[in-house]
């Protein structure tokens, strides 16, 4: 790991799952960890676990939630790492209070709100690096501007490797953005993981999800390595809008290199969030 005493470390959904075990990991190795999740109770429990750690509480479905918080995270004096990991796949169409499909709400929006809120901060504390959680599960995906959220056709799987495609898609275009400013982003499938992902949906989704992860899925120590070895590794510090499959850089998809659609997804985000 490159010297990570002191730094600071923001993770999304670092109440849980693979998220939580990497903020242990980097605060072990010395770094001040912010994380971020939607329960209060369970961010108690985590910051216990993790000495020095803080905890702030959002719902990042809501755009509303992701700009209050990044207000209060504008108070921090710098900013080395953001993880963007928090996200979840719904067996039903829902639709938040703000209008937007809540997978494409909070497995992408957070993440292109959440980023673009804390650049001046990212810029400022460079080198710094921005890790977004992705997933191989995007390489059959394709993006239909006419259809971003799934109205017309909605399938929990459709809607959830869509939104890991625009994973890889923001990690691109957020690279093309911030070139030359010392901040990197770049994209990771930390693998099948034991975890709660897909756990809180009616059973006929939860119950084969949950059978499948007992015979195939990793760890969660196992999981989270990837995302602490790019927030961490030294010699990462220019390397940026890469996809990695757990440790290895791999190419992704045809669709998740097409830079034209990286530029439309992000435009077309913004206008979404009224950027
Ligand atoms: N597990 C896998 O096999 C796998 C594979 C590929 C990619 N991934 C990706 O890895 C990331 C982490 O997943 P995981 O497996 O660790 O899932 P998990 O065990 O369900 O953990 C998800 C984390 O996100 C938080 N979260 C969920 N909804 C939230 C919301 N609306 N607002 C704020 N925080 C929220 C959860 O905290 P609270 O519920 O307390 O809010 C928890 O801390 C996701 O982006 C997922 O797509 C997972």
């Amino acid at each position: 790991m490159r010297g990570m005493m002191d730094k600071t470390v923001v993770v999304t959904g670092g109440t849980g799952g693979i998220g939580f075990v990497a903020a242990q990991r980097l605060a072990a190795a010395g770094a001040k960890l912010i994380l971020v999740g939607r329960d209060p109770q369970r961010g108690a429990a985590a910051v216990e676990r993790i000495p020095g750690a803080q905890f702030h509480a959002a719902d990042l479905g809501l755009m509303s939630e992701v700009r209050r918080l990044a207000a209060e995270l504008a108070a921090l004096p710098r900013l080395d790492v953001l993880i963007l990991n928090a996200g979840a796949i719904f067996a039903r169409r829902e639709v938040t209070a703000e209008g937007l499909e809540r997978t494409f709400a909070l497995n992408h929006m957070h993440y292109f709100l959440l980023a673009n809120l804390l650049l001046d901060t990212l810029k400022r504390s460079a080198p710094a690096r921005v890790v977004l959680v992705a997933s191989e599960a995007h390489r059959r995906a394709r993006l239909d501007f006419d259809d971003l959220q799934c109205a017309r056709r909605y399938g929990a799987w459709r809607a959830y490797k869509r939104s890991k495609l625009c994973n890889i898609l923001l990690a691109r275009e957020l690279a093309r953005r911030l070139h030359g400013t010392g901040v990197t982003a770049n994209a990771v499938h930390p693998g099948f993981v034991a975890t709660d992902f897909g756990a809180r949906n009616p059973s006929f989704f939860s119950v084969p999800l949950a059978l499948a992860k007992r015979l195939i899925a990793i760890a969660p120590e196992a999981g989270a390595r990837p995302l602490v070895n790019l927030a961490a590794a030294p010699g990462l510090d220019s390397v940026s809008g890469r996809y990695f499959d757990r440790g290895l850089e791999s190419r992704p998809s045809p669709a998740a290199q097409d830079d034209a659609a990286a530029r439309r997804l992000w435009e077309e985000s913004a206008r979404i969030a009224g950027l």
